[in-house]
């Protein structure tokens, strides 16, 4: 099959692009608002893009009615955020942060999470998750109707239990998730993992 982009409907193809980059980690990011509301979403159209000094990329869309995402309010706004990272052990949590709520509701409450203050930045960092990198807002641009925003780690937190004093992570520790397409997530551990 062959699909020619401009005769080939949104959601064909954005159905096709899930399904087939993957698989997509995913970029739990807690920001905080002007206001004090802290806030909790995650993003698998996230990457790394460069090492060091280390800077990631989040690509969030609008919502259905043309509003900002709270997230994309608040790093606009604050100019800060945190990228936590995703284990199995805490991944129903991060289901549940996907959910819209207002904005004066926060998910850490919603999804029984627990803040943790950050070291140089106002958003506060997931405790549950076992690596959280502080960003502070490097650029942002939009790409059609994305909002990519790219954040420059100024502060790693990680679990001790998972890297080693050379930064090797252990993977059956982190026991990392990735998003395929839909309602599927792969775990990138065990006997996923292949050592060549
Ligand atoms: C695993 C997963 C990955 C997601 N990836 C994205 C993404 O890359 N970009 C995006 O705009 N929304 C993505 N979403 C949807 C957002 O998480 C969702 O719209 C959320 O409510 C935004 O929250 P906020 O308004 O608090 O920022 C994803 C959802 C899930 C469950």
């Amino acid at each position: 099959m062959e699909f020619l982009v401009k005769e080939t409907d949104e959601d064909t193809f954005f159905r096709l692009v899930l399904g087939l980059v993957v698989p997509r980690p995913i970029g739990w990011v807690s920001s905080v608002s002007k206001e004090g509301i802290t806030n909790v979403a995650p993003f698998s159209f996230f990457n790394a893009v460069n090492d060091y000094p280390p800077v990631f990329m989040v690509s969030i869309g609008d919502r259905d009615d043309g509003s900002f995402k709270d997230t994309v309010k608040n790093v606009l706004d604050t100019g800060e955020f945190v990228i936590n990272l995703v284990s199995q052990e805490n991944f129903r949590e991060m289901l549940k942060t996907a959910e819209e709520l207002p904005p004066h509701v926060s998910e850490f409450e919603v999804a029984g999470l627990s803040e943790e203050k950050s070291k140089l930045v106002k958003a506060p960092r997931i405790k549950e998750s076992k690596a959280s990198f502080e960003c502070k807002l490097y650029k942002h641009m939009k790409v059609y109707d994305m909002h990519v925003i790219f954040g420059e780690a100024l502060l790693l937190r990680v679990d001790d239990r998972i890297v080693d004093e050379k930064g090797r992570v252990d993977f059956n520790l982190y026991k990392p998730m990735g998003r395929l397409g839909g309602k599927f997530y792969v775990k990138a551990f065990g006997d996923g993992v292949i050592e060549v």
